[in-house]
């Protein structure tokens, strides 16, 4: 028999690859703040909010400073991030992924947005993939971060799909845990070592083929 399903997309890391944007911009606030940021320090950023992904990188740093220049510094790294994805464009949308939307649109299987990023709208605007989602649930509408599971609640809610009939796809740890705390199905995107927790794990959004998605549906 056919299940009703929907499934809730992640942005940074499965629709498109930002994670090397925010990594220039925070390498530079670090460079400003006297120390060394380096790509394996971005490994930790990935899924996690930009308050704490300051905390995070002050840490790396082991610098302190104060609420005030916290506030400053969060605005310029913004400022610079944006830069980038103000010049994104559709080229950015990672291999695999028009094709499963294509797939679900086909399917009349509806599919939401479940986000950290208080920038998602517009990412998916530049991308021209904004008017694609049924729901958006992004970083301005949660109060706790992933892996907290509030961001794909809302998503089901939004969808009006119970919890369990909801199929996320995730790139951080954080993000995987987030949808197993929701009780929803979890496709982990890249390598089975870190995303262990998901119920499935591909190397890239390649991996949802007919033959997986038929399964997965039926
Ligand atoms: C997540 C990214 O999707 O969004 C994190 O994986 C990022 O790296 C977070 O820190 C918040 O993004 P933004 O756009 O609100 O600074
Ligand atoms: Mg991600």
């Amino acid at each position: 028999m056919k299940k009703e399903i929907a499934f809730i997309f992640d942005l940074d890391g499965v629709i498109v690859d930002t994670a090397k944007y925010h990594f220039l911009a925070w390498r530079n606030l670090a460079k400003e703040l006297g120390f060394e940021f380096t790509q394996e320090h971005n490994e930790l950023l990935k899924g996690v909010s930009r308050v704490k992904s300051l905390e995070i990188l002050l840490g790396i740093g082991n610098v302190e400073i104060s609420e005030e220049e916290k506030q400053k510094y969060l605005i310029q790294k913004n400022e610079e991030y944006l830069g980038f994805v103000n010049k994104m464009t559709a080229e950015e949308i990672l291999p695999g992924v028009s094709n499963l939307l294509d797939y679900l649109d086909s399917k009349n299987i509806i599919y939401a947005l479940g986000s950290a990023s208080k920038n998602a709208p517009l990412i998916l605007e530049k991308v021209g993939l904004y008017n694609r989602f049924a729901a958006l649930v992004d970083g301005n509408d949660v109060s706790k971060a992933k892996p907290d599971p509030e961001v794909f609640l809302i998503g089901a809610k939004k969808l009006q799909m119970k919890p369990e009939n909801c199929v996320v796809v995730e790139d951080a740890i954080a993000g995987v845990e987030a949808a197993k705390l929701a009780n929803m199905t979890c496709v982990g995107i890249g390598s089975k070592e870190v995303l262990g927790k998901a119920d499935f794990v591909f190397d890239d959004m390649t991996g949802f083929t007919t033959e997986f998605l038929n399964k997965l549906i039926n």
